[in-house]
């Protein structure tokens, strides 16, 4: 039996990404945005700046490899047909939420870290905003947790 090496790094890719994505919004909401209160206006508006162009790159990276990352995993999961039976409808709906809790999550963080004026009023409210996707995070690694313990059969030889 060989590794699955192609498996193990789309592992990683995932993982790196959602401690990057989630880690950084919970920094940005419990630490960074309370304390930007002691600067004034125009130091708050050059830091903001400087903060979110470094930022941004990190956001849309992580986006793109959870994405690709996590199509990956689902598909090779539920084409090995290893879950067991009886709990195919729970993965799928539990999966199903997660897939639109990420996808409320990645629309959140691009309009937070990006400049279009179309979403100005979302910017405007970041400490709610942030508030809210950091509680969908949580609440997505939580999902994934429940998913991989989801019982799964080895396959068998014949
Ligand atoms: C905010 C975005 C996301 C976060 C924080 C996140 C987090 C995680 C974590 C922590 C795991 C590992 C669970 C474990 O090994 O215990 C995981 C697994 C997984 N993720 Fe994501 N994920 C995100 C987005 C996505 C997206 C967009 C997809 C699909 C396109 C996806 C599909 C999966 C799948 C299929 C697994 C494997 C579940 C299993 O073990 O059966 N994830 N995710």
């Amino acid at each position: 039996m060989q590794l699955d090496w192609l498996g193990i790094v789309f592992r990683w890719l995932h993982l790196l990404s959602a401690i990057t994505a989630v880690g950084g919004t919970i920094f940005l909401r419990m630490a960074l945005v309370p304390s930007v209160a002691v600067l004034s206006q125009e130091q708050h508006q050059a830091l903001h700046e400087q903060v979110r162009s470094r930022w941004v790159k990190f956001v849309m990276a992580a986006i793109a490899f959870l994405i690709v990352s996590g199509l990956y995993n689902f598909i090779t999961k539920v084409k090995s047909h290893t879950i067991v039976p009886d709990y195919n409808w729970l993965y799928q709906m539990l999966f199903g939420v997660k897939f639109i809790l990420a996808l409320i999550i990645f629309f959140l963080a691009s309009a937070l870290t990006g400049r279009s004026p179309a979403f100005a009023k979302i910017r405007q409210n970041a400490k709610l905003w942030l508030s809210v996707n950091m509680a969908l995070a949580i609440i997505v690694v939580c999902i994934s947790g429940v998913l991989r313990f989801i019982p799964v059969q080895l396959p068998t030889n014949g």
